[in-house]
């Protein structure tokens, strides 16, 4: 289990319904001996608790782009430039766009712009959602940035809707984490 030792990753999670599951995967990560800095956007905080993710994580969780206390160099390009893997887990219809399109108006959207490493990214929503030509176009943009997408998986969504769109089981996640990073 020290296979991510000495290597940071960021962790984004956004406002899915499966946003608990990122505690999980905090857990894991942690375990594994990586650290993790926590990035939510606002719709996540209203499905999981920041200090959830503070306590698992073991450090502050990053939220507002323009909290930035004492900083010199603005958070969000230092959180880029000193993560070896950027993952997005849940990753919502809405960042997964605002990726495509390279829109970047919060913490989490400005530090994946500002990323040049390894980006690893997690879907979920309802399949209508992610059967749209919006987001299967937002999707073929981001595969073709070479970045690694874990797929969802299908069965019994939270909304009742039978089909693809849960996010990918954490042992999932971890295992392509290692693959990118052990
Ligand atoms: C109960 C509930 C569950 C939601 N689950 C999802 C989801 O799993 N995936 C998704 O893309 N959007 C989901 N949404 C919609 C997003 O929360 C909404 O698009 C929000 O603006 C996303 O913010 P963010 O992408 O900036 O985190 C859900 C909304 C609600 C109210």
């Amino acid at each position: 289990m020290s296979q991510l030792v000495g290597k940071r990753i960021t962790l984004g999670v956004t406002g899915s319904i499966a946003a608990y599951k990122a505690a999980d995967l905090t857990s894991q990560l942690i375990k594994y001996g990586a650290e993790v800095q926590v990035i939510m956007t606002h719709g996540a905080t209203k499905f999981i608790s920041p200090l959830t993710l503070q306590v698992l994580s073991r450090r502050p969780v990053g939220v507002d782009i323009w909290d930035e206390g004492k900083n010199s160099v603005p958070s969000h390009i230092e959180m880029a430039d000193t993560s070896d893997l950027l993952i997005v887990a849940p990753l919502t219809a809405h960042v997964m766009a605002e990726f495509a399109h390279g829109l970047a108006p919060d913490l989490l959207t400005s530090v994946y712009l500002a990323t040049q490493g390894p980006v690893l990214l997690c879907p979920a929503m309802n399949g209508k959602m992610y059967h749209h030509p919006a987001t299967q176009a937002n999707l073929k943009t981001l595969r073709g940035r070479g970045h690694a997408i874990v797929d969802p998986a299908e069965g019994m969504l939270a909304c009742g809707y039978e089909g693809v769109g849960k996010l990918a089981p954490v042992e999932e996640i971890v295992s392509r984490t290692l693959a990118i990073l052990g």
